[in-house]
């Protein structure tokens, strides 16, 4: 039941008043978020991948209204890939993308314009780079984007949410060969006419999801913290005969992060890092994710 409403309050402008001017909300956004600016994002990329994980960055910001918004985050995005690459970080790293952040919602092609403008960037780096996917009213825009980003940059990716209906369908399309697919179960509130619901139901998808694109010629990139999920998709790599380095495994900043250390030891294993200030959005959906996360949130208040 508080799933919903906390989904509902991530995209509250009151909400966020609330949230976010409480000075005690750092200390619990600061086990999901690695900080508010790029060298906080630089110091927790140099311990991840001094433990032997990868990284993608994700810069916080989303549903921007303004032109200059997003062209900041564009920005920003351009400024880490030239810090990664003057520290020696770049080499194997990625960028998470969120399209909403770039423009999607003005009009015209101003999201495509500065994601050009970021993959170019990314690949003088030598970096790469996977969009997002939001809310299931952005997926047919987010895969036409992509298309027309992989025409100069082959290796841009996405991320596939198996809460979907759609997505067996969108799988199958995207599992031919250089295609980088991140599957996930899915962050959004969405209704039912387009969503599974419930956890077996999503589940079950999200195994279809792996079969679909471990049997494929793409490059399965399997972003859940679900141990039985994991294992099916360890097994279903075995199955097709994949190599270890023809998938990967993601997970979130700050959750199971001992299991992120351990998968690593024999799999390629990629950390999803989000830096910045605009924090509101991607904290509430991690709250939603696990009551349990409330509470300790709650309880910060109490246990001063
Ligand atoms: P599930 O929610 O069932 O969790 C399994 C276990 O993981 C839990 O029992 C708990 O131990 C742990 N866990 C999960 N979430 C937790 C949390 N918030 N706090 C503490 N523990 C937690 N979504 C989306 O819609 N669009 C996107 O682009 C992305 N991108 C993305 C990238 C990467 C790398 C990951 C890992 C996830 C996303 N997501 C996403 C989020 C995704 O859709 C989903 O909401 C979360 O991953 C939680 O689902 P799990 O598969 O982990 O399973």
């Amino acid at each position: 039941m508080l799933g919903p409403v906390l989904l509902a309050a991530a995209r509250s402008d009151r909400m966020r008043g609330l949230v976010t001017s409480v000075p005690l909300t750092r200390r619990v956004v600061d086990r999901f978020v690695a900080g508010e600016d790029l060298d906080a994002a630089v110091r927790a990329v140099r311990e991840l991948t001094g433990g032997g994980l990868r990284v993608t960055l994700d810069h916080l910001g989303e549903y921007t209204r303004e032109r200059a918004q997003a062209e900041a985050t564009r920005d920003a995005y351009l400024a880490m890939f030239e810090v990664f690459a003057e520290q020696g970080l770049a080499a194997g790293a990625d960028a998470s993308v969120k399209l909403s952040a770039l423009g999607q919602a003005l009009p015209g092609d101003l999201a495509l314009d500065n994601a050009r403008e970021i993959c170019a960037a990314a690949a003088r780096a030598g970096m790469t780079v996977t969009l997002d996917m939001e809310d299931h009213t952005t997926v047919d825009s987010t895969l036409e984007v992509l298309g027309k980003l992989r025409a100069d940059f082959p290796w841009a990716g996405v991320a596939i949410q198996a809460m979907l209906r759609r997505t067996e369908g969108d799988l199958r399309d995207l599992a031919h060969e250089g295609s980088r697919v991140r599957l996930v179960k899915g962050a959004y509130a969405e209704p039912a006419s387009v969503a599974f619901d419930g956890k077996a139901e999503i589940d079950r998808a999200y195994v279809r999801g792996l079969r679909v694109l471990m049997a494929g010629d793409g490059y399965p990139m399997v972003g859940s913290h679900d141990p039985r999920l994991i294992d099916i998709a360890r097994t279903l790599a075995v199955v097709n005969d994949r190599s270890a380095g023809s998938y990967e495994f993601q997970m979130l900043y700050g959750i199971r992060a001992g299991e992120q250390r351990r998968l690593a030891q024999d799999h390629r294993m990629r950390v999803y890092v989000p830096y910045g200030s605009d924090w509101y959005g991607y904290f509430m959906r991690r709250l939603a994710e696990r009551p349990a996360n409330l509470v300790f949130f709650l309880r910060s208040f109490v246990s001063r």
